[in-house]
């Protein structure tokens, strides 16, 4: 594996680096990407048509069966060794004589940044292990149980405060995200030297214009994606590769490269 050498350069210069991944960062864990045709009971519905507030009006029982399904998928898949090597990339480069900051930004609800040991991860979209109550916001810290084998509708918990449905910690299409991580998203990349954006088509916004405005704000941006998407033209270098193939390979260049300084 050859790491591209303008990615290098960025990678071995840069002071704070961020990390923006998609769902095809999880892909090699196997967690399908929205892309990717859904199986089994859900086979029949887009992802796009189930991720929403309408879906969730219409029958919330139906969209919780498929959160769990997916909360139990992902909690059965590891890490991969792409997630490994941006937690260890942290871990080094804070140690480093000029303490460098690797930082991820995900649009992945799952958790194997986390799992992986990455520290301090914003979610933009939320997380499959967080829930709250639909009409009075609060936290739900209650059991959740996912069946063994998946099945149709569930019926969600309910508030034990006010009695409202409990829903996903998701940001569903159409959804606003919360406000202050966008804005925690925004001035990371903005303060970037180095923006590396792994495993997302950039079609779902806002997070799509985070790319557009590191470079605005300075950074280098590079694309990590075996396949060319709306990110391609804004990035300065574009590395056709897949997540758990190429992070390893930079990391350990960059490691490599410092052991020599
Ligand atoms: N793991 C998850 O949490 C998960 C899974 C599916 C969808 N989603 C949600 O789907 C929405 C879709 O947007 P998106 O842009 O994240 O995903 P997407 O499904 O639209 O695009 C996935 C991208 O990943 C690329 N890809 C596929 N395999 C790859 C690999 N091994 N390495 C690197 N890249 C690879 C594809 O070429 C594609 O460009 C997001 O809102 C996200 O929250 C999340
Ligand atoms: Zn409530």
């Amino acid at each position: 594996m050859v790491v591209p050498q303008p990615v290098l350069e960025a990678a071995v210069d840069a002071r704070r680096v961020v990390v923006v991944t998609g769902a095809g960062m999880s892909a090699e864990s196997g967690v399908p990407t929205f892309r990717d045709a859904q199986t089994g009971l859900w086979e029949q519905y887009a992802a796009e048509d189930l991720a929403t507030p309408e879906a969730w009006e219409r029958d919330p029982a139906f969209v919780w069966a498929w959160y769990l399904s997916r909360f139990g998928a992902v909690a059965h898949v590891q890490p991969n060794a792409g997630h490994l090597a941006l937690a260890r990339w942290a871990g080094t480069a804070a140690d480093g004589a000029r303490s460098a900051s690797v930082r991820v930004v995900t649009q992945n609800i799952d958790d194997l940044h986390e799992r992986a040991g990455s520290h301090d991860v914003v979610h933009l979209h939320g997380s499959l292990t967080s829930f709250r109550c639909e009409r009075c916001e609060t936290a739900y810290a209650g059991s959740v149980d996912v069946p063994e084998q998946p099945v149709e509708r569930v019926d969600p918990p309910t508030c034990p405060r006010c009695g409202g449905l409990v829903r996903p910690g998701v940001v569903w299409f159409g959804e606003l995200l919360p406000l202050e991580v966008w804005e925690q998203a925004v001035a990371l990349v903005e303060d970037a030297d180095l923006v590396l954006v792994v495993g997302t088509s950039g079609i779902v916004h806002p997070a799509a214009g985070l790319p557009v405005l590191a470079r605005g704000a300075g950074a280098v941006v590079v694309e990590v994606n075996p396949l060319e998407t709306d990110v391609s033209d804004v990035a300065h270098v574009v590395w056709r590769e897949t997540a758990a193939l190429a992070l390893p390979a930079l990391v350990a260049e960059v490691e490599a490269r410092r052991g020599q300084d």
